[in-house]
């Protein structure tokens, strides 16, 4: 008999779900996964299949301990469905459900909704492994490469998290709705992932660390709301993927820090003091700061259009109905019901920006979005210090929330980063100094070489100040075969 909460790895899928006495999960997760599988094959990180990674896995759901490292080929990493434990009489915390006993079935008449929130969190897993599986070829050092093959791991662990509850909970359409996690792909025209930003390509190391800082981060997010949630299946699924994700956010961060760093000590053993004397930075081999900030600029509107629009109906009935919480809900002093309470959210409002007071239920995407925003802006104010640090005159800038935005308030409207409308034409005319250009991409490309002499680094990176579960700078994290 397992004791509570233990991982039973003697099912062919490990989990702490009691699936060996759930015999109609278990089928159904069996019949899943050789499809799962050709996924991984055919979609995860390309030309690495059979070389020995130093993956973590879960082990358990405890805090402390819950991972052990070892090598392992990607194809037989044990994806896992882990719940964090069980909450004994757990209360709903928010909506018109407050106070009553956590669900541990689905309710009817929210059926629908809760099965579309599964479905859109477990389509943006598999989606980003599929954005990064050619990254692996120009990984600039064993150790980073071994940190996007664990994030990928992960990922698709996280989607078989939500295809248990879609296989559990759902019946037939939620058998039909994983099928379908498998067949969509990122960036394809017929049939495209569900959200922009898992639809963009990552081309780049760079833009690998600024996804995973800058978007993983909305997913962070999300998790944290559904974390919240009165169907306490989901909201113990995702309070253990954040688990995970944490390692997640430390890769984009410290990846762009380590970039940063790199371009400091070039400039600074250069005599290179002007941060936009470009064409010299550049012939160092390194990245220059302006484009570093480019690079921040599109992945960070990006991101916050996944939020949805700021004033959502969809939001209200999500929370309202106790099934998706505000950011750390548990934390927040008020009547978790937000009757009459209002949120101010920042509109055009003839040709400039005012906050407008709406009421709180209708504003909740915006609100995320501005909790997921001071937490960005915090790591960004990080990378300053770094920067100015090394003694260099240059900040990296959040650009406006009006600035590159697809959807809600802004999506109609042209605006500088730092918020002044212009025209479309002026828009195009300009972004190139703003975003991305084609030339920035084809130069960061040409640094993009594969290094994988253990404990070595190309030449635009520094190296980590520690090594993944404290091992020392030559470890070979990969043992390609
Ligand atoms: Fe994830
Ligand atoms: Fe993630």
């Amino acid at each position: 008999m397992l004791e509570a909460n233990a991982v039973d790895y003697e099912t062919s899928i490990p989990n702490n779900v009691g699936l060996s006495s759930d015999r109609r999960v278990l089928k159904a997760l069996e019949k899943w996964h050789p499809g799962y599988l050709s996924w991984w094959n055919e979609m995860g990180p390309e030309g690495f299949q059979d070389s020995l990674v130093y993956l973590r896995t879960a082990v358990g759901v405890e805090p402390g301990g819950w991972a052990k490292f070892d090598y392992v080929r990607m194809p037989e990493y044990r994806w896992g469905v882990l719940l964090a434990p069980k909450e004994e009489n757990r209360l709903i915390g928010f909506g018109q459900h407050k106070g009553q006993p956590a669900w541990q079935e689905v309710p009817g008449e929210y059926r629908s909704m809760l099965q579309r929130l599964c479905v859109i969190q477990g389509d943006t897993e598999p989606a980003s492994v599929e954005q990064q599986r050619h990254l692996g070829a120009t990984a600039p050092s064993l150790y980073d490469m071994r940190n996007l093959f664990q994030v990928n791991v992960e990922e698709a662990r996280h989607l078989w998290a939500m295809v248990y509850l879609l296989q559990k909970y759902f019946g037939k359409e939620g058998r039909s709705e994983a099928e379908g996690l498998l067949i969509r792909r990122s960036g394809d025209e017929d049939r495209p992932r569900m959200l922009g930003a898992f639809n963009e390509a990552t081309p780049d190391w760079l833009s690998f660390f600024m996804f995973t800082y800058f978007t993983d981060r909305d997913g962070k997010m999300q998790l944290e709301s559904l974390a919240q949630s009165g169907f306490d299946p989901l909201a113990r699924t995702t309070r253990f993927m954040l688990t995970e994700e944490a390692h997640h956010m430390f890769v984009g961060e410290s990846g762009v820090s380590r970039v940063i760093q790199r371009t400091c000590d070039a400039m600074n053993q250069a005599g290179i003091e002007n941060p936009f004397d470009i064409d010299r930075i550049r012939a160092l081999g390194v990245i220059d700061l302006p484009t570093i900030q480019k690079k921040a600029n599109l992945h960070y509107s990006l991101s916050l259009d996944l939020f949805g629009s700021e004033i959502s109906t969809n939001a209200a009935t999500a929370f309202n109905n106790s099934l998706k919480g505000r950011y750390r809900e548990d934390k927040i002093e008020d009547d978790h019901q937000l009757i009459n309470a209002t949120y101010p959210v920042l509109k055009p409002v003839n040709g400039t920006f005012k906050l407008v007071d709406e009421p709180a239920l209708t504003a909740l995407n915006m609100r995320l979005r501005d909790d997921y925003t001071r937490e960005t802006d915090s790591g960004v104010r990080r990378w300053n210090r770094q920067i100015n640090k090394n003694g260099i005159d240059f900040e990296i800038r959040l650009p406006s929330v009006s600035f590159n935005r697809s959807i809600g308030l802004f999506s109609n409207i042209d605006t500088t980063p730092e918020g002044d409308s212009l025209t479309q034409e002026e828009f195009l005319s300009r972004q190139d100094d703003w975003l991305p250009s084609v030339d920035d991409g084809a130069f960061i490309s040409s640094l993009m070489e594969q290094v994988t002499e253990p404990g070595s680094f190309a030449g635009w990176i520094s190296p980590p100040r520690i090594g993944i579960d404290n091992k020392t700078g030559d470890f070979e994290y990969v043992r390609l075969q």
